[in-house]
This record gives structure tokens, C-alpha cells and sequence, in this order.
């Protein structure tokens, strides 16, 4: 039976899709069979993050409107085991179709993860099935914590299964006082931690191979956050080390 992974935030740009990309990653190379889904309508981002524009010809508007999913779906050469399904540039997409698609295609992967546009529309969310998982991405700062605390509030209304990611985490920012704690971050998302990830000053420069050099501090963040999604019991590091 395949698992959903549902990436959300309140706030934009706190770098969703780019740990949407990174676990699916990590998660292909456990050997698991992956596929991402770009949900973000009209601001499509993962085939250019994963380099594969060229390829598209379909996505996913179309499949839900009868085009074979076989036809729509990318492989990326570079991760063997991620399949990408883009956004629709021009189409939005209807939710009683997209969630019966879900249903259709759920158990040919082992891991389906929806990278969801920002904000608190959650007419495509609601419906998923039970055991997904919904993570919603915030940064330690003060905007991005208030607006992730409506979402898990808004998220708490349908699922328990929900969990939260801190990205751009900086030790020396919590130090100096500019980042709130990670205690005050899970009070005040009232959502369980599922990991860090370090800020990384090159990360909008990164091409895709060197997304994944296995010994980088955020692709090592991004293995451990699989693993735990895996099912993994594994601690969080220590605050130095990440
Ligand atoms: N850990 C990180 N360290 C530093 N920069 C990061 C990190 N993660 C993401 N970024 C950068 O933050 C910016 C926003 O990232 P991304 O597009 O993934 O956000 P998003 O939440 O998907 O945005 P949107 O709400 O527009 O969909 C990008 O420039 C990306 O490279
Ligand atoms: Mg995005």
C-alpha cells in the first residue's frame, strides 16, 4: 500500500518545494519507488528543479481529463526511482476528479508526495486519504510560525497526522535571539517535529546533481527525515551537528 506525503505551508516561499524534491530524493534512493506531484496550478516549479522541462508534454490537468498517466509522467535520469507529475500552467485542477485520481494511483508507488501551493485553500487536501501524512514547512521566523500554526490548526480539522518541518534552521540565529526556539515553533504549531534543515546559503544556486552529493549538511537532513517517514524511530541530532 502506497503512502502520501502531503507538503504544505501557511506562508510562501519557505521552501516547500525544494524539501518536497529532496525527500522524494531520499527517499528513491532507499530504493523506493516515488512520485511527485506538483500541485501548485499555474507557478509549476519541480521540472525545472529537476530538469526535465524539455520532456514535458503532459500534466497532471490532463491526466485528469484522460490522458494516460504513462504518457504524463517524467523519470529523472539523475534519481532512478522518481517520477514526476508536473502542474498545469493554465488549468486548474477539480478535486473530486484529483481525489479519486489519488485513489487510483496510491498503491503503484511506494511513496506519493504532493508538493501543495502555499495558503489555506484546502479544497484538495481534505478528501486525501486517512493515512497520509500532512507536513507542513515553516522558517523560524515570526510570519512563517504564526501562518503555520493556522494551517495545522485548519489541517487539524480533518487529519491527527500531521507534522512539521523547520527549514532554514540556524543555530547562530536562536543564539543571537534574531529565530525563535524550536520549543516555541512546536507550541506554537501544536504539531509534532518531523525534522530541521539547515539553512543553506547556496541552495537557490544548486543544480539537481548537486542536490543530491550524498555528504551535503541539507541532503543529509533530507535522508534522515526519510528515514523517519519510513518509520524510523531516529533522534533529532544534536543542534550543533546539523
Ligand atoms: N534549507 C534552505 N536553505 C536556504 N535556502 C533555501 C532552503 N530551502 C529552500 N531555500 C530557498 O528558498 C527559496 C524558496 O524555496 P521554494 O521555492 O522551495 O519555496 P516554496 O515554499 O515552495 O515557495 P512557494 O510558496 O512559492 O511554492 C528558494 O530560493 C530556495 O532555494
Ligand atoms: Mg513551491
Amino acid at each position: 500500500m502506497g503512502k502520501i506525503f502531503a507538503v504544505t505551508s501557511g506562508k510562501g516561499g519557505v521552501g516547500k518545494s525544494t524539501f518536497s524534491v529532496g525527500i522524494s530524493i531520499s527517499l528513491a534512493h532507499t530504493k523506493s519507488n516515488v512520485l511527485l506531484i506538483d500541485m501548485d496550478s499555474g507557478l509549476r516549479c519541480l521540472d525545472l528543479m529537476l530538469e526535465v522541462s524539455d520532456k514535458l508534454v503532459f500534466d497532471i490537468a490532463d491526466v485528469l481529463n484522460g490522458t494516460e498517466l504513462e504518457s504524463a509522467i517524467l523519470s529523472i535520469d539523475a534519481v532512478p526511482n522518481l517520477n514526476l507529475l508536473a502542474a498545469s500552467y493554465d488549468k486548474n485542477i477539480d478535486s473530486e476528479k484529483f481525489n479519486q485520481f489519488i485513489l487510483n494511483t496510491v498503491d503503484l508507488y511506494d511513496y506519493v508526495i504532493l508538493d501543495f501551493p502555499a495558503g489555506i485553500d484546502l479544497a484538495n487536501y481534505k478528501n486525501l486519504p486517512t493515512d497520509t501524512v500532512f507536513i507542513t514547512v515553516c522558517t523560524p521566523d515570526p510570519v512563517s510560525i504564526r501562518d503555520a500554526s493556522v494551517m495545522a490548526n485548519k489541517i487539524s480539522e480533518f487529519s491527527d497526522n500531521r507534522r512539521i518541518v523547520i527549514n532554514k534552521f540556524s543555530l547562530k540565529n536562536i543564539k543571537n535571539g534574531k529565530n525563535a526556539n524550536i520549543d516555541e515553533i512546536i507550541d506554537s504549531s501544536q504539531t509534532r517535529l518531523l525534522g530541521l534543515v539547515p539553512f543553506d546559503e547556496n541552495m537557490p544556486h544548486l543544480t539537481l546533481k548537486q542536490r543530491i552529493r550524498p555528504f551535503s549538511r541539507t541532503y543529509k537532513a533530507y535522508m534522515r527525515i526519510a528515514r523517519r517517514l519510513c518509520g524510523e524511530n531516529l533522534p533529532l541530532k544534536k543542534l550543533s551537528k546539523i
